[in-house]
């Protein structure tokens, strides 16, 4: 049998915890957090995000898994340590926050210099050449991660591709094309496929690719949204027009859904980061794709408005919007900048009594409207239930929704 890799993940979010669970079946790994009541979750063998697969592995797979906040520790050990921590837009600074990822890298610098670190985390473009001028001591490989939450376990045990990007300025290039080499061997073994597709490039290359695909993927959603606006507003049908497109093979009939916006935790920052990338460069369509969500906001908060202003001359007064789920997606177990949150805030602005069924908040108010979990008290109180996404608990109030998802899927 193989030997066992000492590996380190620092991060047990999404891509974290499903890397640490995937690696565990064939290598000693040990997840780092800070949260504490995550540590003791995992360790309990208990996920703490929502994913049907990284729950089954931990409660019925032999993995050898140790979750901990001792980071000195973990990555003191460990030939490997992956870095998963936030990357979150600073609009302030037009630019990710990578002071998570910094925060680890000091660490393991400071207790083993000599460890592969394997960034995980999405970051700009350059961002691992700039850390490695700035830490030559460092050994830096950055390999994008392409799951989707909800599906992240079964995303990394199924990979389409994997990717490692190795920087061009550092002293060890030839021991890190060694470990590129060896990461992708620990990705693929884990994998139950045979034969994923697997690239080295250079690592501002492989940033590159992480936020061309991202944004590739906002401007289909906004392409298929701004199809529907105008279908819309000139009185067609959307459904059709889509079909139609979608029948031609270089186009296909795949994630076309129109929708609020695109949205979730990654998109919506990816694409800004990489229009804030561009900087001096020549482009219409980065910058297009970042303003096509907010004229699509504008644009389906302005209809439920209108609907408003329709239930009002019936003679309802002061009609209430009920916001259902302010998760992105049916299955999804967060709402990091979730699209219906825009209409939400764009509704309140004008006045309009708000509410909010959302089971996965523990708090009853958001931004000042009252939340419940309370299915039926929520439809009784509605005068329009908003929703980005169809649900079958809404069937016996389909005349009371709002919603562009017409396919009822993704
Ligand atoms: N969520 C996705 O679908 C997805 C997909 C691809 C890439 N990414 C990228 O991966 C990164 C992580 O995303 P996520 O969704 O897994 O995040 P997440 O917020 O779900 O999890 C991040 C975890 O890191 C922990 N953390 C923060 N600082 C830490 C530190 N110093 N040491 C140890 N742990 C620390 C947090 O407590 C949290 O549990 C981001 O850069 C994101 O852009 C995310």
């Amino acid at each position: 049998m193989a030997r066992r890799v000492r590996i380190a993940v620092a991060g047990t979010g999404y891509v974290g915890l499903s890397l640490a669970v995937l690696l565990s079946r064939h290598n000693h790994v040990q997840a780092v957090d800070v949260m504490a009541e995550k540590v003791d979750l995992i360790n309990r063998k208990q996920s703490p995000i929502a994913d049907a697969e990284i729950q089954d592995f931990l409660a019925n797979h032999d993995l050898d898994l140790l979750a901990t906040v001792d980071g000195a520790a973990a990555y003191g050990d460990a030939e490997f340590v992956i870095v998963a921590t936030p990357t979150n837009y600073d609009p302030h600074k037009n630019f990710f926050d990578t002071s998570y990822v910094e925060q680890v890298i000091d660490l393991v610098l400071s207790v083993n210099p000599e460890a592969v670190v394997v960034i995980k985390s999405t970051v700009p473009v350059g961002y691992t050449e700039v850390l490695t001028d700035r830490y030559p001591q460092g050994r830096f490989l950055f390999a994008p991660e392409f799951l989707r939450e909800g599906h992240a376990l079964h995303d990394d045990l199924h990979p389409s591709h994997i990717i490692v990007g190795i920087p061009a300025n550092s002293a060890f290039t030839t021991e890190l094309a060694i470990a590129a080499a060896r990461f992708i061997g620990l990705l693929s073994e884990a994998a139950e496929d045979e034969n994923v597709p697997a690239l080295t490039m250079r690592s501002t290359e492989a940033e590159a690719v992480k936020l061309f695909a991202n944004t590739y993927l906002a401007l289909r959603v906004a392409y298929f949204n701004e199809l529907d606006t105008y279908a819309s507003v000139r009185g067609l049908d959307t459904s059709k027009i889509i079909q139609g497109v979608g029948l031609d093979p270089r186009i296909g009939s795949h994630y076309n859904n129109p929708s609020f916006g695109y949205g979730g935790y990654c998109l919506p920052k990816d694409a800004k980061q990489l229009l804030a990338n561009y900087e001096d460069v020549p482009q219409n369509l980065i910058g297009a794709t970042v303003e096509a969500n907010r004229t699509r906001k504008e644009y389906i908060a302005d209809q439920v408005i209108s609907h408003v202003m329709d239930v009002a001359s019936h003679g309802v007064s002061n009609p209430t919007v009920g916001i259902y789920r302010l998760t992105m997606k049916s299955g999804s177990d967060n709402f990091r900048q979730s699209s219906i949150q825009g209409i939400m805030k764009r509704v309140k602005a004008k006045g309009i009594p708000v509410i909010v069924y959302e089971p996965m908040l523990e708090d009853f108010e958001f931004f000042g409207s009252p939340v419940t979990h309370d299915l039926t008290a929520f439809k009784a109180d509605s005068d329009i239930i908003v929703t980005n996404r169809w649900n079958a608990d809404l069937t016996d109030v389909i005349n009371k929704v709002y919603t562009r998802d017409l396919f009822r899927r993704d």
